[in-house]
């Protein structure tokens, strides 16, 4: 029997079988060399790990859910580039885990917020939106002005060492320390003040 077009064409599994080959050998050839590419993961210069106030920020955002509205990454266009700055590069992610990109954008790209607003601003936004952008609809945090939950620092570091991101000893044991005294919303605004910053906007 000739494997010819007739008969993978009358053949429902074996069309079904071929066809996921040919695009898995198309997907896998896009995608594996990224992993070892140089450009991707390798960090952009003055790109550092996050400190342990912005770190415990991040994990306030993911909590809150802050990326149902909003993407992080600015995609490679004059329309994107000229609103938000730069266009995003993978190498400003290599120690998010997980990255934030994402594609809902019911509010702006924070790519590039980081220096946009002064941390006023960012209090006063995050408390009630619509005391600085009366058409906001972006939620209200009022409850993120309390301290922040500092036992488990040490082994969030830990746990991010162990997938890469270069943390010393010195580090994880000091980080309790840099914590003392902060609100959620503090470390929030840290952590939103430092998004994108290595890479200056081009505006
Ligand atoms: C229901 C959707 C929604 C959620 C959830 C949301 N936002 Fe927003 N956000 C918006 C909208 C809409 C705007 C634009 C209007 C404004 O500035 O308030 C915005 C604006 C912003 C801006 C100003 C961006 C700029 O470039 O002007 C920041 C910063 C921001 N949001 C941070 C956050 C953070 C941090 C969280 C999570 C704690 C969050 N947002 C959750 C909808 C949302």
């Amino acid at each position: 029997m000739k494997l010819n077009n007739e008969l993978i064409e009358k053949s429902v599994p074996l069309l079904v079988v071929l066809t996921l080959l040919v695009i898995s050998v198309g997907g896998l050839v896009e995608i594996v060399p990224l992993f070892f590419q140089k450009s991707t993961t390798t960090p952009v210069a003055g790109l550092k790990p996050y400190d342990p106030v912005r770190l415990v920020g991040r994990d306030v955002y993911v909590r809150e859910g802050c990326y149902n509205c909003h993407s992080q990454m600015i995609r490679p266009f004059r329309a994107e580039t000229e609103r938000y700055g730069h266009y995003s590069v993978a190498g400003e992610f290599v120690y998010d885990h997980p990255f934030q990109w994402g594609s809902k954008r019911t509010g702006p790209d924070l790519a590039r917020v980081g220096g946009r607003y002064s941390d006023n601003w960012h209090r006063t936004h995050l408390l009630n939106p619509r005391d600085v952008v009366p058409e906001s609809n972006m939620p209200a945090f009022p409850w993120l002005d309390r301290p922040v939950q500092t036992s488990d620092i040490e082994a969030k570091m830990k746990a991010l060492r162990a997938v890469g991101v270069p943390y010393a000893d010195e580090e994880i044991a000091g980080a309790r320390k840099q914590l003392e005294g902060k609100s959620e919303l503090d470390a929030l605004i840290a952590y939103l003040q430092g998004m994108g910053t290595q890479i200056k906007s081009t505006q």
